[in-house]
């Protein structure tokens, strides 16, 4: 049953390809398999976890409806009109079983517009002489807004977030009760980090932000992890010392996301043309979905 007071997920990284549409997904099934009602909201114009959880046609008809994010951002920010973010969701959008009934995930598609839109949204403002500031503050109402319609519904709210920094995943930072930053344990990933680390969460309150600072500081979760590579082994090594340190600026999971076939597997819709059991679609990630969902609820109540 979903309490009044759901808790918030983003999962965020400036980098590109590290996990964090994967995260979104193991998070979202791990939940609603474990009894929690669950709502995703996809940030990314590439609109990838709106295909993992909808494949095609379905996509395609949810758009034609014009429920997406992207309608929705339109529709406030642009339009000033005031539908609830409840009428843009899709509900029960998932394919995967638990003894013989979908998931509990519902969720608010992105579309391939919602790119353009931010450019939109940016000349507009351009032309009253407000600037990118404006769009974060506007953006942060509307977001905060939605949130406290979805918090009373569901138990979790996920957000899945686009690499690079864009408005919309700057306000879901702040919005959240946890980031979750997949990391891929190589040097360059880590660098990438650090800057992303940096910019959102140091630089905030220097830059006259219209935003709040983000609510914790980012938790970082090894994703993609090769056991056998020297180099993953030690910059795990590394960042687990830097975690631990008394003033530490990041925290970290325990869990380290393998890099498997399973995992790979799971994440592409045309391997499961049929309706899998939550067993069947994570496989030998099974254990890896299960442990994301107990540390999540542990790090979030802790
Ligand atoms: N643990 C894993 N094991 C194997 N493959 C993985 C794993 N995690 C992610 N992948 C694969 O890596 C690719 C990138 O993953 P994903 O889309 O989740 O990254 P992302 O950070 O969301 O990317 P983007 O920045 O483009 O949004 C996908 O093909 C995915 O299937
Ligand atoms: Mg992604």
């Amino acid at each position: 049953m979903a309490n009044a007071d759901g808790r918030v997920i983003a999962v965020a990284n400036m980098k590109g390809g590290v996990g964090k549409t994967t995260t979104v997904v193991m998070l979202a099934e791990g939940l609603a398999e474990a009894g929690h009602r669950v709502v995703v909201l996809d940030l990314d114009a590439q609109a990838n976890a709106s295909y993992c959880f909808a494949p095609d046609d379905q996509l395609k008809a949810i758009l034609e409806q014009r429920r997406s994010v992207t309608s929705f951002l339109a529709d406030r920010l642009l339009y000033g009109d005031r539908t609830p973010i409840t009428d843009y969701l899709a509900r029960d959008i998932s394919h995967v079983m638990k003894a013989g009934e979908p998931l509990a995930i519902d969720m608010v598609v992105a579309s391939p517009r919602l790119r353009l839109l931010e450019r939109e949204i940016v000349l507009r403002l351009t032309e009253k002489n407000y600037g990118i500031r404006s769009l974060e503050g506007q953006s942060l109402k509307v977001l905060e807004e939605a949130l406290v319609l979805l918090k009373a519904r569901y138990d979790y709210v996920l957000f899945d977030c686009a690499p690079g920094i864009s408005a919309f995943t700057e306000v879901a930072i702040r919005l959240a009760d946890m980031v979750v930053v997949p990391t891929i344990p190589d040097y360059l990933s880590t660098l990438g980090f650090d800057a992303f680390r940096a910019s959102v969460w140091e630089n905030a309150h220097v830059t006259r932000s219209a935003l709040p600072q983000p609510k914790r500081r980012p938790v970082v979760l090894a994703s993609r992890v090769n056991g056998n590579k020297i180099q993953h082994r030690e910059t795990l090594a590394s960042l687990r010392n830097e975690a631990e340190e008394p003033d530490a600026v990041f925290e970290m999971f325990d869990l380290e996301v393998d890099n498997q076939a399973s995992i790979e597997r799971a994440m592409d819709p045309e391997n499961f043309p049929y309706a899998p059991t939550f067993e069947q679609k994570w496989n030998r990630a099974l254990g890896q979905v299960r442990d994301l969902v107990t540390e999540t609820r542990r790090r979030l109540d802790g």
